[in-house]
């Protein structure tokens, strides 16, 4: 067993920028369940969001997260989040984050659905550059202790207590060392899920393959909310490619005037579905507006072309996306590049309230894995990268707030193996993560019907006892706890599709078409 004073499960943006803002005060404990950089975090390309330019005002950046959200995000978590978007960047480049700058001030790109240019980055790999220096400031911290590939399968709950005080308490999490296969018990007087998303629910996504909503199914198994997980967005432009399955071409490279064109036409056709936004409209309108041109004329995939913009100009704006391409056989500076959506961003997860405080006492989440109320039925653009700075830091400031009201940590019971063996057939959980994916991919996708979400039930119904049945026999592996977790987030995405009818945002359907007012989330209760 190991004990600290808090517990942040992730380290990505969301669960280092916690770390850093106790570390002062508090022994902090990181999980990570592979290497650090692992999260999508580190995958972020386009940027972060932030009124800077003097044109550009709070409210503005208010109602482009709103109109894109469809009215469905709540207000003031919106109007807290961009009020502080710019003293998070000022605190990056503290750290050493190097935003790209042009004639002496930090230079702004535009994505889908922000009014302005508003979108600070570091070339087209920001994401990179902000673990980098999260990272580096908390390995160089003395209370901030760094613990790679441990995978956390629950929440240690008040019910793992020695003596049960049914209280609800979270104490910390039970995690799995993929270097020993041991499982240790992790306690903490707070602890805060900072796991990301669960884009691997998906065939394609591009999301790294840990996105699998780990802390989204163990917050919802202790008996925490989830809420709006319909909501799951598609990036219009992932590359199409046999090989390289889920590299994203960033929003940026529309926003600097890249086009997207039918390759059987050759002809642009955002003006027929979007014609005053284009290629900026918002996520949900262009993934829709791709996904139609690809079944009405049968394609594999559509093009983004950049090209009629100077060769320098592509290669400095998008160094790293020119040369993975260039790798590839693809020039952009010359040809258009193929182009599908993915599955790319979790909308909904865990319900937290403006501190990061989840349902259940000593349990904290921010980042991705959560429902803040910011993002709504779709999320801007860049806005996310935004809410874990914003949120991480809440839910350390709250837990400080707090700390002396919080309660030791009683005795807890330890991981108990002596009733299972080592699996015989790894093989189920190879076939049955492949068969949710491509059942989420094929019935829960980008456009939906009843009949389809209703197929995906039924199969998420079958699996369900079998994967239990395997997890309560043989031995826990980090495989088997990630099936475990896409199966119950699966199954949140389509209860959460079938509640809603109507078309909202992220959440299409043929059999609801139309909007129905007011605006309402979707909670899930355990
Ligand atoms: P992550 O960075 O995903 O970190 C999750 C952490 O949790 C990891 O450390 C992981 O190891 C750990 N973890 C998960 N499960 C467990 C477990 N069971 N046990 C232990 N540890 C666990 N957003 C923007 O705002 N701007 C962008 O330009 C942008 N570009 C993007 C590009 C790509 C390709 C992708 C995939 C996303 C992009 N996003 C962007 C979204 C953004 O990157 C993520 O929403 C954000 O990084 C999430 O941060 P996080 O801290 O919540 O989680
Ligand atoms: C991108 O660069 O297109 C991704 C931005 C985001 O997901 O916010």
């Amino acid at each position: 067993m190991t004990g600290s004073d808090v517990l942040i499960v992730g380290s990505g943006a969301a669960g280092l920028t916690a770390a850093l803002n106790l570390a002062d005060r508090f022994k902090v404990t990181v999980l990570a369940k592979g290497a650090l950089n692992e999260g999508s975090t580190a995958w972020a390309q386009g940027g972060i969001a932030a009124v800077l330019e003097p044109g550009d005002t709070f409210e503005h950046h208010v109602e482009d997260t709103m109109v894109a959200g469809a009215g469905l995000n709540d207000r003031a978590i919106v109007e807290l989040v961009v009020e502080r978007a710019p003293a998070a960047i000022e605190r990056l480049r503290a750290l050493g984050v190097p935003f790209a700058e042009e004639k002496g001030a930090l230079h702004l790109t535009r994505e889908g659905g922000h009014s302005h240019r508003r979108i600070v980055h570091v070339a087209d790999a920001t994401g990179w550059a902000v673990q980098e220096a999260l990272q580096r400031a908390a390995e160089a911290h003395p209370n901030i202790t760094l613990v790679p590939d441990q995978v956390a399968i629950d929440l240690a709950t008040s019910r793992h207590e020695e003596r049960y005080s049914g209280a609800g308490n979270v104490w910390g999490v039970y995690a799995i060392d993929r270097r020993s296969g041991r499982v240790a018990l992790h306690t903490a007087r707070a602890t805060i899920l900072a796991t990301g998303g669960a884009g691997r629910t998906y065939l394609f996504s591009t999301a790294p393959r840990g996105a699998t909503g780990d802390g989204i199914a163990m917050a919802w198994r202790a008996g925490a909310r989830v809420a709006n997980m319909e909501f799951m967005q598609f990036h219009p432009t992932c590359l199409y490619h046999l090989e390289v399955k889920n590299f994203l071409i960033t929003e940026a490279v529309r926003g600097e005037g890249g086009r997207l064109i039918n390759p059987t036409t050759g002809k642009r056709f955002m003006p027929y579905y979007d014609a005053e936004r284009l290629e900026l409209a918002p996520r949900d309108v262009v993934a829709r507006a791709i996904d139609a041109e690809i079944k009405r004329y049968g394609l594999d995939f559509v093009h983004l072309d950049i090209s009629h913009m100077p060769a320098d100009f592509v290669r400095g704006h998008f160094p790293n996306i020119y040369e993975k391409l260039k790798g590839l056989g693809i020039d952009m500076t010359v040809a258009p590049i193929p182009v599908v959506p993915a599955q790319h961003y979790t909308c909904g997860g865990i319900m937290v309230d403006r501190d990061g405080r989840t349902d259940l006492p000593g349990l904290y989440a921010a980042g991705e894995c959560t429902q803040s109320g910011l993002h709504g039925a779709n999320r801007l653009a860049s806005n996310s990268l935004l809410e874990c700075f914003v949120f991480g830091e809440a839910a350390a400031r709250d837990i400080a707030a707090r700390w002396d009201t919080l309660p030791d940590v009683p005795a807890i019971r330890a991981w108990d193996e002596s009733r299972v063996t080592d699996s015989d057939e790894e093989v189920v959980i190879k076939q049955n993560w492949t068969e949710i994916r491509r059942f989420m991919w094929n019935y829960v996708g980008i456009v939906r019907t009843t009949k389809r979400l209703e197929r995906a039930r039924h199969r998420i119904d079958l699996l369900r006892s079998e994967i239990e049945d395997y997890y309560g026999h043989f031995r826990v592996t980090p495989d088997l706890i990630e099936l475990r977790n896409l199966l119950q987030t699966a199954d949140l995405i389509v209860r959460s599709a079938l509640h809603r009818h109507e078309s909202r945002g992220l959440h299409y359907t043929l059999d609801y078409p139309e909007l129905s007012d007011p605006p309402v989330d979707t909670v899930l209760v355990p």
